[in-house]
């Protein structure tokens, strides 16, 4: 048998979820809503590599959600930090390997379509790989990217948020780029132009190795300010991680009705 990738303390062999959750930016204090959690320092994981951004906590949370078993990621690495789009995805083969098989992957986005609106939740529906980075890079593996983001949970998703009170889910292109720095104002109008509704500097080589994975996939934007340009404000890290610590509510709310119906979906 091949080895594992990954050492996991023994306490979490009691778990077995089959949903799994990276949570981005500013959207940590979700796993404040998971009971009976266990949680885990990345340090404590063999072969994980750790993060050190702001607002990135760096743990793996057990627990469940309305019932049903669950683990979230709070925090994530980036190749903004230097590392590689294989080794930003470990969290997915992590996932996989504990036996996680559909995965909900959240960020806090900049808006790209001026008609969107800060504060509010995007359906990933599909990306553009501008960051050119993939971390199935060194070996030919030509997986088909059509649905990359499952059809069908997003239909089911956008049918559960429509029966939300002051709830309101758009979905759109979500646009990978490298960071660290926010954009320019004209790259801003380049990304609208190829087709982009809001930009981040993750999620995207998560996305792909959990396809390549054969694993189910959601996207989920937290849009925490309009893109450079579009609102004559300058951005600030502070303000993407505030507006996200809000919107992480609405999240919840969207989660604890979706989650336990998923697996049948
Ligand atoms: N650009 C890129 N990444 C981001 C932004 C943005 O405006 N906001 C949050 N993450």
């Amino acid at each position: 048998m091949e080895e594992a990738e990954f050492a996991l303390p023994s306490e979490t062999d009691s778990f077995s979820p089959k949903i799994g959750l990276v949570l981005g930016s500013g959207l940590g204090g979700f796993t404040d809503s998971l009971s009976d959690s266990l949680s885990i320092p990345y340090s404590d994981i063999e072969g994980l590599p750790e993060s050190g951004a702001p607002g990135h906590a760096g743990q793996l949370h057990f627990g469940t959600l309305a019932g049903s078993e669950i683990v979230a990621a709070q925090g994530r690495v980036h190749i903004y930090e230097g590392w590689s789009a294989k080794e930003v995805a470990s969290t997915v083969r992590l996932f996989h390997q504990i036996g996680v098989r559909t995965i909900i992957l959240t960020n806090a986005a900049g808006i790209v379509n001026a008609n969107l609106k800060p504060g509010r939740w995007m359906l990933i529906s599909d990306h553009l790989n501008l960051a050119r980075q993939s971390p199935l890079t060194g070996a030919a593996t030509f997986i088909d990217q059509t649905d990359v983001y499952s059809r069908s949970l997003r239909e089911f998703l956008k049918a559960e948020a429509s029966e939300m009170e002051d709830f309101r889910l758009s979905e759109g292109v979500y646009a990978w780029v490298n960071g660290p720095e926010y954009e320019t104002p004209a790259e801003v109008r380049m990304l609208r132009t190829l087709g982009a509704d809001a930009v981040g500097m993750s999620t995207v080589p998560e996305a792909i190795q959990a396809r390549a994975l054969g694993m189910r996939v959601i996207g989920l934007s937290c849009l925490t300010n309009y893109g450079a340009g579009l609102s004559g404000q300058p951005l600030s890290h502070d303000e993407v991680v505030e507006v996200g610590m809000q919107a992480a509510k609405d999240l919840f709310r969207l989660l604890e009705r979706a989650v336990p119906a998923m697996g049948e979906v």
